[in-house]
């Protein structure tokens, strides 16, 4: 089957099977900074934000989701021009295996676009369906903090 997709702002129309998931089809499709990790909703190095709303791309069928707005790492920003969170992951020294990553940048983007003024507990439940097998969270909070108080600052 095929379907149309907006994904990263730029409308595609992929092809699939009727049983695939949205990460099957994403990956396929060439967007490959979505990573499959446990491919059975635990690890949250999938996730991408669908229609404004964090998933996990491994859990949800593609052809449930066809027409729908989604946005992955790439269509944050990019290597040459990063948004402010990727930069705090940076800067926080919180981008650690890199596979995890993507999952974790876009949980806190769907955080910090609801609540720019998270504490640390909301921050916490936010990354709770992020695992990290490499090293603690520290960073990572770190960079969450570090990038709402960017986001907050410049709008
Ligand atoms: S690959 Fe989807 S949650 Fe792990
Ligand atoms: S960031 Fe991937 S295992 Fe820690």
């Amino acid at each position: 089957m095929e379907g149309r997709f907006v994904i990263n702002g730029v409308e595609k129309v992929l092809s699939f099977e009727p049983d695939a998931t949205l990460l099957q089809v994403l990956r396929d499709g060439g967007f490959t900074e979505v990573k499959r990790g446990c491919d059975t909703g635990e690890c949250g190095a999938c996730a991408v934000v669908l229609n404004g709303d964090l998933v996990t791309s491994c859990k949800v069928y593609a052809a449930s989701v066809v027409g729908s707005e989604i946005l992955t790492a790439k269509g944050l920003g990019t290597v040459q021009n990063p948004h402010p969170i990727q930069q705090a992951f940076v800067d926080a020294g919180a981008i650690q295996c890199g596979f995890c990553t993507p999952g974790m940048v876009m949980a806190t983007y769907a955080l910090l676009s609801k609540n720019p003024y998270p504490t640390d507990d909301e921050i916490k439940r936010a990354l709770d369906g992020n695992k990290c097998r490499c090293t603690g969270y520290v960073k990572i909070f770190d960079a969450v903090r570090l990038a709402a108080e960017r986001m907050r600052d410049h709008g």
